[in-house]
């Protein structure tokens, strides 16, 4: 339900904080370089499976939240479509799946200015993003770097999405949305927005650098060895994963034995990810064996789920038109549930129009 209903203690409600509203899930990632297994097994492989569940989806290529870093032009135009070209490959279906560029959707940056005068500078000062992106030297960061999660609030409550599929790191920002939608209702007597919930499921929220177990695999490390990239070739694959930093001792049957080994701690919640298992169960088969048996085993899984999607990815890049026309279609849809969600949202404020 979109409309403005009387304010009540939404803990109270019996049926849950959110159950006026329509259930509906958004996801979103960043242009900024190519993708991951990270972002595949944390994101976008759990994006494709809630495309199933019945609700409601729409996934967003965040091109906006790009730019609150340096990016050059005709990078983020090619890895925009790129990203598209990832999610179709994984088996997002442009049919069932609303799929666009954040940048031709303006409702979002209309809400995000609204919710930067919500939103409190205590609040953002907190965010941990912020702190490591913007390093020691805060003062030369971008404005947009230290509003962004007020932009990823706007994101998710423009379609008034109540769920939202991410990996560990994204949490503290969900919780910020909690907080800017809470405030929101609060300040205006109404309950107008969902106090949406972060889904952060599976055996791989965090997955962790190939080079070091205790920092996150990411596209931005300087090594490329850290990471898989859904773009690496077989060879690649087998490679970077026959190079990952591991200990000397030969792998627990028990999930017990992996306290203080993140490196093998790591590439095992990988194994299990890509097997659609879990750490106790792959453990049970793999305990005992040293990790030169095992990192081939761990390629050849790799190798068999992403080669086909860097396949896919490479021949949808070959027609960018056909791609752009699916994020058009996309930011058409998308307008239609943000438009009247901001309208609204602006009477509630008292702008006149
Ligand atoms: P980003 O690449 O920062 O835009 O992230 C897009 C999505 O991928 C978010 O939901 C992240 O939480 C998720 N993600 C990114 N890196 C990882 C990782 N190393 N492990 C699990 N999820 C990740
Ligand atoms: N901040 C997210 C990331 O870096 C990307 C993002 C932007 C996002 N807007 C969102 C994720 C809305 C989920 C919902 O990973």
């Amino acid at each position: 339900m979109d409309a403005v209903h009387t304010q009540s203690d939404p803990a109270d409600d019996p049926a849950g904080p959110n159950a006026g509203f329509t259930p509906r899930v958004f996801s979103g990632i960043q242009p900024s370089g190519g993708l991951t297994l990270g972002n595949y097994l944390g994101a976008i492989r759990r994006f494709v499976e809630k495309q199933d569940s019945g609700i409601e989806t729409l996934y967003c290529m965040v091109d906006l939240h790009a730019i609150t870093v340096w990016q050059d032009p005709a990078k983020l135009r090619h890895a925009t479509r790129e990203l598209a070209a990832g999610y179709l490959a994984a088996g997002l279906d442009p049919t069932r799946s609303t799929m666009f560029n954040q940048s031709q959707v303006p409702e979002h940056t209309q809400l995000a200015w609204i919710f930067n005068c919500v939103a409190r500078m205590g609040w953002l000062n907190r965010m941990t993003q912020f702190k490591d992106k913007a390093g020691k030297n805060r003062e030369n960061a971008s404005v947009g770097l230290f509003a962004y999660p007020c932009l990823m609030a706007a994101d998710i409550l423009v379609y008034h999405a109540t769920e939202v599929p991410v990996g560990e790191d994204q949490k503290q920002h969900i919780e910020l949305t909690r907080d800017i939608a809470i405030k929101f209702n609060t300040d205006f007597g109404v309950d107008f927005f969902p106090v949406t919930e972060p889904v952060i499921e599976g055996v791989a929220t965090r997955v962790m650098s190939l080079r070091d177990g205790t920092k996150k695999m990411s596209k931005s490390d300087p090594s490329d060895m850290s990471r898989i990239n859904m773009t690496d070739d077989a060879d690649t694959i087998a490679k970077k994963i026959r190079k990952a930093r591991t200990d000397p001792e030969a792998l627990p049957s028990e999930e017990a034995g992996l306290e203080g080994r993140a490196e093998a701690r790591n590439l095992v919640a990988i194994y299990a990810a890509l097997a659609g298992s879990d750490v106790e169960t792959v453990l049970t088969e793999v305990g005992g064996r040293q990790f030169s048996e095992f990192k081939p085993m761990l390629a050849e899984l790799a190798v068999a789920e992403l080669s086909p999607i860097s396949a896919e990815m490479a021949r949808l890049m070959e027609d960018p038109a056909a791609i752009d026309a699916i994020l058009a279609g996309g930011a058409v849809r998308a307008r239609e549930i943000a438009a009247p969600i901001v309208k609204r949202t602006y009477e509630i404020v008292g702008m006149v129009g």
